[in-house]
Formats: structure tokens, sequence, C-alpha cells
């Protein structure tokens, strides 16, 4: 594992969607198409957030797309680059569309994964998610379950995560 990288993450732009749509084909079996992540942009309860290198603002290296509806936050999509995993992106975007759908007020996180996805578990596990559910046959063309996750984001987990340094490291801005 190497070190963490230095982070901008803000709101993703429709000039971003080149370099989303690289990492997007090389970290998913069944990759969202340009205009999925376009329609996203113009959705006013989606959030789509991209993770810039710090030294070089051109070089995405991640995004995740949520939607925020009433106090609920659903998980659509998470990926990072493969030549920067294991560095603490995924993490650190993950936390900052929480973060920003704490303060609309979220109070619940939700996802699907798939079950052979054990990196992305691990994950969520790591920041507090738990298994809530099974959905058989969720991914028609590779006939796989879901694992449903869930978070409740409560004071406890709020003032943990949001407000600790494990949130946002020296110098990262939240979007
Ligand atoms: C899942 C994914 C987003 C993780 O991104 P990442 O930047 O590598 O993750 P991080 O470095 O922030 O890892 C945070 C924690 O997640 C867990 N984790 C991440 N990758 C892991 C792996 N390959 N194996 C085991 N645990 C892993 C670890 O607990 C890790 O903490 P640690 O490094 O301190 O041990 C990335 O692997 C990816 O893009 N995968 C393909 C797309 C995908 O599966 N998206 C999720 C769909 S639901």
């Amino acid at each position: 594992m190497s070190a963490h990288l230095p982070l901008l993450i803000e709101e993703m732009q429709s000039e971003d969607l080149p370099a989303v749509l690289d990492i997007e084909r090389a970290s998913h079996v069944d990759p969202w198409r340009e205009s999925f992540f376009a329609e996203e942009l113009t959705k006013p309860q989606a959030l789509s957030l991209v993770a810039r290198l710090k030294d070089n603002r051109r070089r995405i290296v991640g995004y995740i797309c949520v939607w925020l509806v009433a106090d609920e936050v659903q998980i659509f999509n998470l990926a990072v680059d493969p030549a920067v995993r294991r560095r603490g992106v995924g993490r650190r975007l993950l936390l900052a569309a929480l973060h920003k759908a704490c303060e609309r007020n979220a109070r619940v996180a939700f996802l699907e994964v798939r079950r052979s996805n054990q990196a992305a578990q691990q994950l969520y596990q790591s920041v507090g998610f738990r298994p809530s559910g099974l959905r058989p046959n969720y991914y028609e063309g590779i006939k796989e379950p879901a694992v449903l996750m869930e978070l409740e984001m409560d004071r406890g987990w709020r003032s943990r995560w949001l407000l600790s340094e494990a949130g946002a490291t020296d110098g990262e801005r939240w979007c």
C-alpha cells in the first residue's frame, strides 16, 4: 500500500466525462454509457463528485455518483483509476459524498454491490456499512446476486467520520 494522495474533491462537470469514462470502462463489467453520466449531471436529486490530483487538477483519479432523496442517500457508482487504488481515494470520495448528504439532512445510506466484489465491500464496511440483505440474480448479464448494504449516519457516526481527520486529510478540500 502506498501513501495517500493529496486530492481536490469537486462536483463533476460535463468536461470531466472523457476521463470519467476511461475509469468507468477500466472498472466495471457493465460500464455506464456517457449519456448516463450526462443525465446524472442534470438531475436535481443527483450528486456526482470527482477526485482530482491536488498538484495536477486536470488528472481525475476517481468519482462517485449518488442520489439524495428525503433523508436517504443511495450510492449508484464509485470507481477509482486502477493506477492509484489502495491509496485512500475511494474512501475519501465516499466520505465526501456522505458529508454532502448529511449537510442536506440525509441520515441513512444504501447501496448494492456484487457479492464477489470483496474490495468494495471491505471499503464500505471500513466506514460502517453493514450487509442488510441479498438480491438474487440482481446483475442480469453476469447472473450474480447483489449484497444490500446500509449505514445509519447517527450523531456518533458523524462525529467519528465527518468531523475527524479520518474524513478530510490536511489541505484537502471538500466540494
Ligand atoms: C472499490 C474501489 C472503489 C476502492 O477504491 P480505493 O481507492 O482502492 O480504496 P481505498 O484505498 O480508499 O481503500 C479503503 C479501504 O477499502 C478496503 N479495500 C479497498 N480495496 C481493497 C482490496 N482490493 N482488497 C481488500 N480491501 C480493500 C480496505 O479496507 C481499505 O483500507 P486500507 O487500505 O487501509 O486497508 C476500487 O477498487 C474500484 O474502483 N473498484 C472497481 C469499481 C467498483 O467495484 N466500485 C464499487 C461498486 S459498488
